[in-house]
């Protein structure tokens, strides 16, 4: 079996191969606005969305190639959400994936054109995904409500209404997490069990949610933790701005040992499918060690 790093290389050259095609394909009038788009798009981010829907799918012998369209769609929505993210009217963020953000290079006026192109064409591809079945109709419409006023921008809304209201609060805190980060994380590890007609999907979506948890404590750890050059992006922002995170609200302590027993839900469930899980074994551990 070959190691961790090298699944996730082959994993990654599936998703870069639909990537390529997609953006060889792109054509828009002005240039400006594939520029942005592949500006943030194109060579950063660790692609852990996609890589843990083809893991997953794997796992449950889902169709690779409809895979491939659902990780690209998801991925290009998780790219939208992080250009909106970091526009001077929600986190201010001056850089992203190792780069200046992309309202910093293009203007915020181009930059929320580049994520609803992102958006937007995310759609399209999961609109082709439908005409295949019942199922893939299924599996689009998970996925818009993992993005949607449901799912993360929901969650977006309620970080930012935390923010300007310095609520300080477990229930909203848990609100914010499932929503901003573990729906789209959710919808990595689901969407192959609903092309799957429901196969090990309530053990899937448990796990995504709970690994989408796991990420995000990881990633507020990381904001204080984390070096700048590995990260790519700006740190030490979410104490000095108020944000409702695990750290500002139980401290960096209690946060790691929150994000131990989360760690250890994640395996448990693993151990619940029948199947071989060591990747998303190994892909759990990744996520609570990393520092990228
Ligand atoms: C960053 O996500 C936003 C959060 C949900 C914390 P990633 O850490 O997956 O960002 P990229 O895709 O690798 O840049
Ligand atoms: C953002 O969470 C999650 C998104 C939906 C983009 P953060 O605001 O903590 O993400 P970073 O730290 O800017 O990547
Ligand atoms: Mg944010
Ligand atoms: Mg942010
Ligand atoms: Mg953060």
């Amino acid at each position: 079996m070959l190691n961790f790093q090298d699944k996730y290389s082959e994993y990654l050259a599936i998703f870069n191969s639909r990537l390529e095609k997609f953006c060889s394909e792109l054509d828009c009038k002005p240039d400006i606005l594939a520029e942005s788009i592949k500006y943030t798009l194109i060579n950063g981010g660790k692609r852990v969305r996609p890589v843990l829907m083809l893991a997953t799918g794997e796992l449950i012998g889902a169709d690779k190639e409809s895979l491939s369209d659902f990780a690209l769609a998801l991925e290009l929505i998780h790219t939208y959400s992080l250009i909106h993210d970091d526009l001077p009217e929600m986190d201010n963020d001056d850089f992203r994936r190792g780069k200046p953000s992309s309202h910093k290079v293009f203007g915020a006026g181009n930059a929320v054109l580049a994520g609803d192109g992102l958006l937007n064409t995310a759609y399209a591809i999961l609109f082709d995904c439908c005409k295949r079945g019942r199922e893939y109709a299924d599996a689009a419409k998970f996925l818009c409500d993992c993005a949607g006023i449901n799912g993360m921008v929901a969650g977006q809304s309620a970080d930012l209404y935390c923010e300007k209201n310095a609520i300080c609060d477990e229930e909203w805190l848990e609100y914010i997490v499932l929503n901003k980060t573990a729906k789209l994380i959710t919808a990595a590890t689901t969407v192959p069990s609903v092309l799957k007609g429901g196969r090990y999907f309530l053990e899937l979506k448990q796990f995504g949610e709970d690994l989408g948890r796991l990420f995000q404590i990881v990633d507020d750890i990381l904001d204080v933790k984390g070096s700048f050059e590995k990260m790519g992006k700006t740190l030490g922002k979410d104490k000095n701005e108020n944000k409702l995170t695990y750290v500002n609200f139980y401290g960096m302590d209690e946060s790691c040992v929150y994000a131990d027993i989360i760690y250890d839900k994640c395996i448990k469930i693993l151990d619940g499918i029948d199947a071989d899980t060591e990747f998303l074994k190994q892909f759990v551990s990744f996520v609570r060690h990393r520092d990228t």
